[in-house]
């Protein structure tokens, strides 16, 4: 997956890709990330990639033109094809919620163009007219679009194949599957008097697994009730939680 990303702040990113289970997917050729300076399309001496809006109001716009050459170009050096299937996707607060459903749309795209947003906003005609995606982290307000686009980066690329260890690892995550995740814990068995279940000490894998989709069930049913719907549940995990 090439992930392409157009900011006014290229320095950023720098050494965001660098370390962890990112760094090894892009020197394993994974993933690549190409960051992409906005100002660099800009045609005046000044570099002028923002400017005042127009009608008055306080706060610089990102102008039109350098952020339009910039997808351009990059949709141009893409197989035709595969431009045709590459998001270009706008950070924004007034996005849709960026979920498992869109990681799992942009994952599967040849490419993925990321717009960082911008203070005040950005041109209209760049929402309208040149992204075809318009995503939000969360109901907050950030400073600008470069942590969303980290954030997309980093959730999309878990699910390009052989980016995490074994394919198992990302479906079963939490979210992934639908659930919570179940307690995790590893030595020392007893920490201050605070034990570790004997149950995963037991060496019952049958007897580990049922504790560990019961506690993924009590857990998403105490703090997530809204993401049971849509869970896949068998029917003896539906018996257990109608107890
Ligand atoms: N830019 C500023 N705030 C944002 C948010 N919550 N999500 C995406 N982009 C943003």
């Amino acid at each position: 997956m090439r992930f392409h990303i157009l900011t006014l702040f290229p320095e950023a990113f720098a050494g965001a890709a660098e370390y962890s289970m990112m760094g090894r997917a892009v020197q394993r050729g994974l993933v690549s990330v190409n960051v992409v300076d906005i100002r660099q399309f800009t045609e005046d001496r000044h570099g002028t990639a923002d400017d005042y809006q127009f009608g008055g109001g306080p706060g610089m716009v990102l102008k039109p033109e350098p952020t339009f050459a910039a997808v351009e170009k990059i949709l141009a050096s893409l197989p035709a094809d595969d431009a045709a299937n590459t998001p270009v996707v706008l950070t924004s607060p007034q996005g849709s919620r960026f979920n498992q459903r869109l990681v799992d749309e942009f994952a599967a795209a040849p490419a993925l163009v990321i717009i960082c947003g911008h203070y005040a906003g950005v041109d209209e005609r760049i929402r309208t007219n040149l992204a075809t995606h318009e995503v939000s982290i969360g109901d907050y307000v950030l400073t600008g679009g470069e942590l969303p686009a980290m954030v997309m980066v980093d959730a999309v690329s878990r699910f390009i194949p052989d980016v995490v260890g074994s394919a198992e690892n990302v479906q079963e995550d939490s979210i992934t599957s639908g659930l919570l995740q179940h307690p995790l814990y590893t030595r020392p068995a007893d920490f201050r008097g605070m034990e570790a279940p004997e149950i995963l000490r037991s060496g019952n894998h049958a007897a580990i697994d049922q504790w560990r989709r019961r506690q993924s069930l009590e857990r998403t049913f105490r703090l997530r009730p809204d993401l049971l719907p849509a869970a896949h549940l068998s029917n003896s995990d539906r018996a257990y939680l109608a107890q």
